[in-house]
């Protein structure tokens, strides 16, 4: 019989949501195709699943909901049917209506859902909060949800509906927390272009930020060689953290929902 291929679909903008996606699939007896939808260029290129593959969907959780690009992430990426883990990776404070949204996305591209994995990875905002995450023990016991959901996924299992609910407010766009850049600090190398998802950076004025596009996502500032790129000021960035010592103070456990297999 055919080993089954494991297909590692990730939009990590900062690294820590492809380091969950990693570690859940790190003891999966499959062939391991790993495959980056995080840099625009990357999302241009069509991936058609087979209907036995077996595919982990994981992104980050931005205001308790999927990142607003989620569509453009998913346009050329055909389901066919596979059946796939909905995994979101959080900043430990809560995941509410980001697995909902994400079953939609993914039932919308011909996946058929059969698990789903809550996750907590360091904050790109405020790297304080969840620094360290996933840390070993997130790791053993992803590890050991990787095995669990691809066992399901052999019995056939499928999921009736994602776990969560939507928050009752909504992120404001951007907040005051879009990147600003230091004209004197930047040396024009281009790498915040390269690694923006959103194509929110001109290419003819590397400082500026197209916020209708921008998501906020922090990966031009974490990437930038010179610190020329910060997301907000030093205040907006304080009032965050602050914001979240409290909201997110409480170490946040992972979680794991399997569908039912047919009996
Ligand atoms: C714009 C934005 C909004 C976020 N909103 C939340 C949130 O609502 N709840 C939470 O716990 N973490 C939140 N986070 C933290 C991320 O979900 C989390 O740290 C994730 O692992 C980042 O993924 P990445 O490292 O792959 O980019 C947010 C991060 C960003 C950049
Ligand atoms: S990564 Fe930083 S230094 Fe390089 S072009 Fe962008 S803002 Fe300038
Ligand atoms: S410009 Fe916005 S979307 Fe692009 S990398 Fe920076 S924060 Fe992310």
């Amino acid at each position: 019989m055919r080993r089954p291929t494991l297909r590692l679909l990730t939009f990590s903008p900062c690294g820590g949501t492809a380091e969950v996606n990693r570690a859940l699939a790190r003891d999966v007896d499959a062939e391991l195709l790993v495959q980056d939808c995080t840099r625009a260029g990357m999302q241009e290129a069509t991936i058609a699943c087979r209907p036995d593959d077996l595919v982990f969907l994981a992104f980050p959780v931005y205001g308790g909901r999927m990142p607003r690009n989620i569509d453009m992430v998913f346009r050329h990426i055909e389901g066919n049917g596979a059946r796939c883990a909905l995994v979101a990776v959080y900043g430990n404070r809560e995941f509410e209506g980001a697995l909902l949204d994400l079953f939609a996305a993914a039932v919308n591209r011909g996946f058929r859902p059969a698990a789903a994995v809550a996750a907590i990875a360091q904050h790109p905002l405020a790297p304080q909060v969840a620094a360290g995450r996933p840390d070993a023990e997130d790791r053993e016991k992803l590890a050991a949800f990787g095995v669990r959901i691809a066992e399901a996924m052999r019995a056939g299992a499928l999921l009736e509906k994602a776990p969560g609910a939507y928050p009752e407010w909504k992120l404001p766009k951007g907040a005051s927390l879009f990147p600003v850049t230091d004209r004197e600090k930047c040396v024009a190398c281009g790498q915040c272009v390269s690694v923006c998802p959103a194509r929110a950076i001109p290419a003819d004025d590397l400082a500026a930020t197209d916020t209708e596009t921008c998501i906020v996502c922090a990966a031009c500032a974490k990437y930038c060689p010179t610190g020329a790129r910060q997301m907000g000021t030093p205040e907006s960035r304080q009032k965050l953290a602050h914001h979240l010592e409290t909201a997110a103070s409480r170490r946040k456990e992972l979680e794991l929902w399997l569908g039912e297999a047919p009996r």
